[in-house]
């Protein structure tokens, strides 16, 4: 049993990631695994400032207090982190990436064998776009980041699930996505 987490960051009340994401949390859920859904889409996460405050501490958090305090210590815990975003010109979502450049803290922390403290995790991803497909819409671009973040902090790609939905609360009404989403969750 893993503790996974999804991190949710649409502002929309009926979201497309957001209910491809509930669908694979419920999925992991009948799996066994301890699934917690947190949404970040209206917190105040400021920028990183690239102050080096926490490649001073080495204590794994920011220095800046905002709403990102909070969740260093999830962070840290879960075994299992599964970012959730719309594509958003080409990409993820800024709330996301702002999220995820907040890790600076985490990645300079050390564990006893010598990784940082997101090394020994699985890192995956949602995404919901209005282009066919992850090339035309540039949820590649985003894939290709989660990638990138994982190699360079030696985690696991958990893989992506992503699909095409644009108007508010489409997601809800394909099935054919809904049952990819639970396939993604089960296999987590
Ligand atoms: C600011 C903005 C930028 C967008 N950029 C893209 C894009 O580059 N590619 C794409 O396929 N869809 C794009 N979309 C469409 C959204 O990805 C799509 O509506 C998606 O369903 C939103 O997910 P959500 O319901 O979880 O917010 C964009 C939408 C907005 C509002």
């Amino acid at each position: 049993m893993a503790k996974v987490l999804f991190i949710t960051s649409s502002w929309r009340k009926n979201s497309n990631s957001s209910r491809l994401a509930g669908r694979a949390a419920e999925a992991a859920r009948g799996n066994g695994h301890e699934v917690t859904m947190t949404d970040i889409a209206r917190l105040n996460i400021g920028p990183c400032r690239a102050c080096m405050g926490c490649r001073k501490t080495r204590n794994g958090r920011c220095v800046l207090k905002d709403d990102m305090t909070q969740f260093y210590p999830m962070l840290e815990e879960a075994d299992v982190l599964i970012f959730v975003s719309p594509v958003y010109w080409f990409n993820l979502c800024g709330q996301i990436k702002q999220f995820i450049d907040r890790f600076y803290a985490l990645a300079g922390k050390e564990l006893a064998d010598g990784k940082n403290c997101l090394g020994n995790k699985k890192i995956g991803l949602v995404l919901a776009h209005e282009g066919d497909d992850p090339y035309d819409s540039g949820g590649i671009n985003a894939i290709r980041s989660i990638q990138d973040i994982c190699s360079y902090l030696g985690a696991t790609f958990a893989g992506a699930l992503y699909g095409c939905a644009n108007d508010e609360g489409e997601a809800a009404n394909n099935s054919a996505l809904l049952e990819k989403a639970k396939e993604y969750g089960a296999a987590l």
